[in-house]
């Protein structure tokens, strides 16, 4: 088979960059390694930045997502049992979408076949060639037979487990990492949420954060060890240890109910420099992983992806290769500010171990952040999303 683009890996980026592409009329097929049931699985992350919701749009699939979605105008954090409130829309004149990336992969989907773009699930054996050459070629098995894509370009967003960085020679990339000691417990509920607007919560048991999906479905997460395994945390357990870290309010408003789905993930923060290696281009978590706790994960994925589809349009329609050049750098210009945001919330809000000195700068810098507008204000402005 022959394509323009061969897009590795079904999941937000791959997604909207297959949409964003076939609306200007760049032919692409997705290869992804997982069924669309397993994909669609994957509970992650749940809140949009403007300019994300607006590419959502863009690409033509964002009606459910403006009928459904919960726009949130602050957000607050709760510091030992105190709570205080930043106002978005006072602070920077913007909002942000709660909406999750589910919904958001499944509207991706049905736009895909709605148009009858060709997507490969449940391929195995994915191998990327030739990708510093003129003709880049993708192979994989599926259905029972070996398939190969002669393409121009191969996108990578196959993810930080994914096949498309690692087959980039290892002198030619180079890699950033941090990794944090503890991890996050979550848990998805068919109950309404605590309260209307996200609760980030910072007490000396560990961190919490009281979030939703809708307002009868909500999402919650604990900071817990990485020794702890899924078997320790009966839901009781849970709700229990969620009740300790929560102020009396939120322990009165606390409707709990059994898990839809519960899981531990390890929070690390990840950057790959360059993003781009002759024809391969990486976007979202291929190239780059933030710690969740600014919720920049999926909304980096689709930074990205604005930038590469702007790069390959300007390609295919205006025969410039300046995009395409520029990508890299302008990607990680935004990633690198998210991954600050992302490092500092985290070590804003959660416990380390053997960390007397960094608590009282914890303590210092919230109470700073609570009482300057002009601390306020940045912490909202990278909330809801840096401009281009
Ligand atoms: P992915 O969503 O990982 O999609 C990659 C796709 O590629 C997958 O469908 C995968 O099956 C496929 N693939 C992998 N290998 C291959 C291969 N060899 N061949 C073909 N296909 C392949 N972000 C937040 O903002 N808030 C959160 O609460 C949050 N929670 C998270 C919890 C977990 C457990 C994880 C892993 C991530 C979480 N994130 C969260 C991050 C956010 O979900 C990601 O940043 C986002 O999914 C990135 O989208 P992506 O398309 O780049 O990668
Ligand atoms: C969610 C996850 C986050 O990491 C975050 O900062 C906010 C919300 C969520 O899954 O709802």
């Amino acid at each position: 088979m022959r394509t323009q683009v061969a897009i590795i890996g079904a999941g937000p980026a791959g997604l909207l960059l297959g949409q964003l592409l076939h609306r200007h009329g760049i032919d692409n097929i997705i290869i992804e390694k997982h069924t669309p049931e397993h994909v669609l699985s994957r509970i992650r992350a749940g809140v949009i930045e403007q300019v994300a919701v607006d590419l959502i749009d863009e690409a033509g699939v964002g009606a459910r997502m403006r009928r459904d979605g919960l726009v949130h105008h602050g957000t607050q954090f709760c510091v030992d049992g105190v709570r205080h409130r930043f106002d978005f829309r006072e602070l920077t004149g913007k909002s942000v979408m709660v909406y999750g990336q589910t919904e958001i992969t499944k509207d991706l989907m049905d736009g895909r076949a709605a148009a009858g773009l060709p997507t490969d699930y449940a391929a195995y054996d994915v191998a990327l060639h030739n990708i510093f050459g003129a003709h880049p070629t993708v192979t994989y098995r599926g259905d029972g037979r070996s398939h190969q894509v002669e393409c121009d370009f191969i996108a990578g967003c196959d993810g930080f487990h994914g096949v498309s960085r690692k087959s980039v020679p290892s002198g030619a990339i180079k890699t950033y990492e941090r990794i944090y000691p503890f991890g996050w417990l979550g848990l998805l509920t068919d109950r309404p949420p605590v309260s209307d607007e996200l609760i980030y919560v910072r007490h000396e048991l560990g961190f919490a954060l009281c979030s939703m999906r809708s307002p009868t479905r909500s999402r919650y997460y604990l900071q817990v060890s990485l020794a702890d395994d899924i078997n320790d945390w009966p839901d009781e357990r849970f709700w229990d240890e969620l009740r300790l870290r929560l102020d009396g309010k939120a322990n009165a408003d606390l409707v709990d109910g059994p898990a839809l789905e519960k899981s531990i993930a390890p929070l690390r923060s990840f950057v790959a420099e360059p993003m781009r290696f002759g024809r391969l281009l990486l976007a979202g978590d291929a190239a780059h992983i933030v710690p969740p706790t600014g919720a920049k994960g999926l909304n980096l994925a689709a930074s990205d992806v604005r930038y590469l589809s702007q790069a390959l349009v300007e390609r295919y329609k205006e025969n410039s290769d300046i995009g395409l050049d520029h990508y890299s750098a302008r990607a990680l210009a935004r990633v690198w500010k998210a991954e600050r945001f992302s490092w500092w919330m985290t070590t804003l809000l959660h416990t380390f171990p053997d960390g007397q000195f960094e608590q009282k700068m914890q303590s210092a810098e919230l109470d700073y952040l609570f009482k300057s507008r002009s601390a306020a204000a940045a912490f909202a402005e990278n909330y809801v999303g840096l401009p281009f």
